[in-house]
């Protein structure tokens, strides 16, 4: 549940988006989850500060006030279930072709949702999707994207415990950038990936060519029904239609991965 206490600043309109600002909040995605009932399709919450920000698979998401762009997206979809991957990919791709253009390099996605740079042969994670279903009879009722993307952070302000190493937009442009600019361009890009995939064209082709994992040795931990993990190991060798990554192993089998995490493997 979201702090009951949480205040957003008058709501504003861009769009068909209504944007909840807040200065402080636990989560901007647990916010969206604990008012989804009042809360209309295209509902937009960010925040300055995350005092409990989460991350995938369990993970804490934390950044400085101020430092990091923030928010969470309520869209109303009721698309057959599994379409629910296209959503991610959607996002991955609004975030990661924006950020490409700020920092006027290639900014890159690690399967499935990490915001990444290659710089040197070393992978930076810039920012990452955390993406929640709300489905009924088989239907996806909402979804909750919630973004978090590394922009103004200075290298000491980075997260230390990260899996993959930090880096934001301005470790690796010098600059600082408006977060309040950046939202309604993410916005937009997403809004246009999601009406094309709303009349049925699976966003698949255009994400693929941003994933940095296609063609790499890779393991990826895959998190079963009951929530063990097992590890496969192989090539990616693509991905399919649901945004599943195609892992050919050894013995020449491709394996599907749905859910879970991957490392590149050097060795
Ligand atoms: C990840 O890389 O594990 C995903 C991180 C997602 C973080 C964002 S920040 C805004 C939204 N609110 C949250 O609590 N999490 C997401």
């Amino acid at each position: 549940m979201s702090e009951p206490s949480a205040q957003s600043r008058p709501i504003s309109t861009y769009k068909s988006w209504q944007i909840h600002r807040f200065d402080q909040i636990d989560s901007t995605s647990s916010w969206i989850k604990s008012n989804q009932e009042n809360l209309s399709d295209y509902s937009v919450a960010v925040a300055e500060f995350q005092t409990a920000g989460r991350g995938r698979l369990g993970r804490q998401w934390v950044a400085p006030k101020g430092t990091a762009l923030m928010f969470s997206m309520l869209l109303r979809p009721n698309w057959p279930i599994d379409k629910a991957s296209w959503l991610m990919m959607i996002a991955g791709l609004a975030a990661a072709e924006t950020l490409s253009e700020l920092g006027k390099t290639d900014i890159q996605l690690k399967w499935p949702n990490d915001i990444v740079i290659m710089k040197s042969n070393q992978m930076y994670k810039m920012g990452g999707i955390l993406s929640e279903a709300i489905t009924e009879d088989g239907i996806l009722t909402g979804a909750i994207i919630g973004i978090g993307i590394n922009i103004n952070m200075t290298d000491d302000q980075l997260p230390q415990d990260a899996n993959t190493a930090p880096c934001s937009l301005r470790s690796i442009t010098g600059k600082r950038f408006d977060l309040n600019s950046i939202l309604p361009v993410i916005l937009d890009r997403f809004d246009s990936y999601y009406q094309t995939a709303a009349v049925g064209e699976s966003p698949q082709k255009h994400w693929e060519k941003k994933l940095v994992t296609l063609g790499q040795p890779v393991t990826a931990t895959v998190i079963g029904s009951k929530d063990q993990a097992t590890k496969i190991d192989g090539i990616a060798v693509g991905v399919d239609e649901w945004a599943r990554l195609l892992i050919k192993t050894k013995e020449g089998k491709i394996e599907p991965v749905t859910a879970g995490d991957v490392t590149l493997r050097t060795s």
